[in-house]
């Protein structure tokens, strides 16, 4: 479909519509990108950063090198953040106070088990302001918290294909629009 080749990101229907009559704002909970390149993350990224608010919990799902580093960064340059983006891949987390909020992402490929966990005081981060954006959520899906938005990243020959979920309302008005 050549629409999809466009640079940007562009919303295309769901595969697996829901069945009829469930969930009447599905438009907005469940929505597909394309994402061409890099540049095509960083937009969409941009464009949910622009919609976080304090204390929502979104999880990346996908490979290594899926994008899921990528789009933490896009969100950070929507709220006027101009320094590094550090992949949290051995310190696990990297803070950001930032626009009047405060970030917090996690990346737990290299989480060990629980101990760690507690011993880092990760468990006290989740005070409901701090905002989440966890890379490899199922490496702990006891200890964190339940995801507001789930991202979805699929590795394609060119370019990603990136689903995103909203599980709560508060999900739901974050990509409501979007
Ligand atoms: N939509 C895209 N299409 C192709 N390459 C992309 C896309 N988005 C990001 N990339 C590239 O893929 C790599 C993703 O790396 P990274 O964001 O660190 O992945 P992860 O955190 O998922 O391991 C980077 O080299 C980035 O430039
Ligand atoms: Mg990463």
């Amino acid at each position: 479909m050549p629409t999809l080749m466009m640079e940007t990101a562009m919303p295309f229907p769901h595969p697996n519509p829901p069945p009829e009559g469930e969930g009447t704002n599905d438009r907005c909970a469940n929505l597909s990108f394309f994402l061409a390149d890099e540049n095509a993350t960083i937009a969409l990224a941009r464009r949910l950063g622009a919609r976080v608010k304090p204390g929502m919990v979104f999880y990346l799902h996908g490979d290594l090198g899926a994008g899921k580093t990528t789009l933490v960064r896009g969100v950070l340059g929507a709220l006027q953040y101009a320094g590094r983006v550090k992949s949290p891949t051995y310190t696990l987390v990297e803070p950001y106070h930032i626009s009047g909020l405060d970030l917090r992402h996690f990346d737990l490929y290299r989480l060990h088990d629980e101990d760690e966990w507690e011993a880092a005081g990760f468990r006290d981060e989740f005070d409901g302001n701090n905002i989440f954006f966890i890379e490899w959520p199922e490496k702990a899906p006891n200890l964190i918290p339940k995801a507001d938005v789930e991202i979805n990243f699929e590795i394609l020959s060119q370019g990603r294909n990136v689903e995103i979920l909203a599980n709560t309302e508060t999900g739901r008005q974050c990509l409501e629009h979007l």
